[in-house]
């Protein structure tokens, strides 16, 4: 694969570099303008388009925001992180719209094409639709563009301006999606042991195949959030009103099988899904009708963290609990607390991976230092996907 430093050393002085980034952020709509609420991702996706900024290059951002359905929507605007990504490169970013065509831009300008999911073709199945979309992005970089391929959260997705793009420009590995794979490629190729993956989030179903993938892998798979209340049903467990998926039962008794998967033995339970609900923290065989568990306890947490405190490898992806409300919130500090402490930068042994979007954004929503971690992702979805085995199109492409 060429990569960033390829195209750098051909020289970009003005040419005009199409960059795929993924800033997909979380925003609160609370207040009258819509407010950034994690900008890690922005700020991950400043070193490679100030880079090419730096040589001259004639820059244009291409990115997602969201999966708006009917075409623009004032609420997926990227408008917002336009001016957070202006902040941070020291200079403003303009934010321009496909339909205006190419625009005009002096030697190191950056600017931001509105999200790109606002046209339909982008997502489309049709190869035809995505490679006409494509072709009018390709038209904007003129006679000797470029395209750098850097939004490591969409690799998994086979969209015109990830997939189809780099079929038609000169097109470049970029710096954040190299680092990502260079730290994924640890986690699969022959990782230090004990090798310990905590799973988190709502939905088994959703990580079905990469606990499959994994087991055969990992020594420890310790499992809390949402989805750890269909392996307590496998067990026979009664679980309340916590979340079940019953069409998973079976496939979690057979997952239990491994012997490698690690449930929590405690958990808080709520009489409501509120930060205002009344609580109580049981026995996770005893879960009381009426109660759903919204955490694990923490003699779980303990727990989990005495596995930690061996592994020489962690990956973690998903939260504990609903750790956006307060009560609930503990169990994920907990682990993540844990897994800083097993890593080699605090004096301990393991190399230690957050896998996400989400999760990322929950170590920095409940202040957990950032650089206690070996790695932290900018993409779930995608690193799921690598680790599970899958080819990635936005990498794939790049290799033909
Ligand atoms: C993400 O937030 O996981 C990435 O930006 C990808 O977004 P998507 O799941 O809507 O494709
Ligand atoms: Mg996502």
């Amino acid at each position: 694969m060429r990569t960033l430093d390829d195209l750098l050393a051909d020289g970009v002085a003005g040419r005009t570099v199409l960059v795929r980034s993924d800033l997909n952020v979380p925003l609160d709509y609370s207040d009258a303008s819509a407010r950034i609420t994690d900008d890690g991702r922005i700020r991950a996706s400043v070193p490679t388009i100030s880079e090419l900024s730096a040589e001259g290059a004639q820059v244009i951002v291409t990115a997602h925001l969201g999966r708006p359905k009917n075409g623009p929507e004032e609420k997926y605007s990227l408008a917002p992180v336009a001016g957070r990504l202006g902040e941070l490169l020291g200079a403003p970013v303009r934010l321009v719209q496909l339909a205006d065509g190419a625009p005009s831009l002096a030697a190191g300008d950056v600017v931001l094409l509105e999200n790109i999911r606002f046209d339909p073709r982008e997502t489309s199945k049709d190869d035809a639709e995505r490679g006409a979309l494509a072709d009018e992005l390709v038209g904007l970089t003129g006679s000797d563009g470029a395209f750098v391929s850097d939004g490591f959260g969409v690799v998994h997705r086979k969209q015109a301006s990830v997939y189809d793009v780099a079929t038609r420009l000169p097109a470049y590995l970029g710096g954040l999606v190299r680092a990502e794979v260079d730290v994924l490629r640890r986690l699969t190729e022959d990782p230090a042991r004990p090798y310990v993956v905590v799973l988190g989030g709502s939905k088994v179903s959703d990580k079905l195949a990469v606990i499959e993938a994994l087991l055969p892998k990992v020594d420890s798979l310790l499992v809390g959030g949402g989805m750890c209340f269909t392996f307590l049903a496998a067990q026979g467990h009664s679980v309340g009103d916590s979340l079940l998926e019953a069409d998973q039962v079976e496939n979690c008794a057979r997952l239990l099988e491994s012997g490698k998967i690690v449930l929590p033995s405690d958990v808080v339970v709520a009489d409501d899904f509120s930060a205002s609900a009344n609580t109580r923290t049981v026995p996770a065989t005893e879960i009381p009708d009426g109660w759903k568990g919204l955490d694990i306890g923490p003699e779980s947490v303990a727990a989990f963290a005495g596995v930690l405190a061996g592994a020489k490898t962690i990956f973690w992806n998903g939260p504990m609990g609903v750790f956006e409300l307060a009560p609930f919130a503990e169990g994920t500090r907990g682990v993540a607390q844990a897994v800083v402490d097993a890593t080699e930068k605090g004096g301990n042994s393991a190399f230690s991976v957050v896998g996400g979007g989400d999760s990322a954004a929950a170590v920095r929503a409940l202040g957990l230092p950032e650089d206690g971690f070996s790695h932290i992702s900018t993409g779930g979805g995608a690193s799921l996907e690598y680790l599970e085995g899958k080819e990635l199109p936005g990498l794939a492409v790049l290799d033909e």
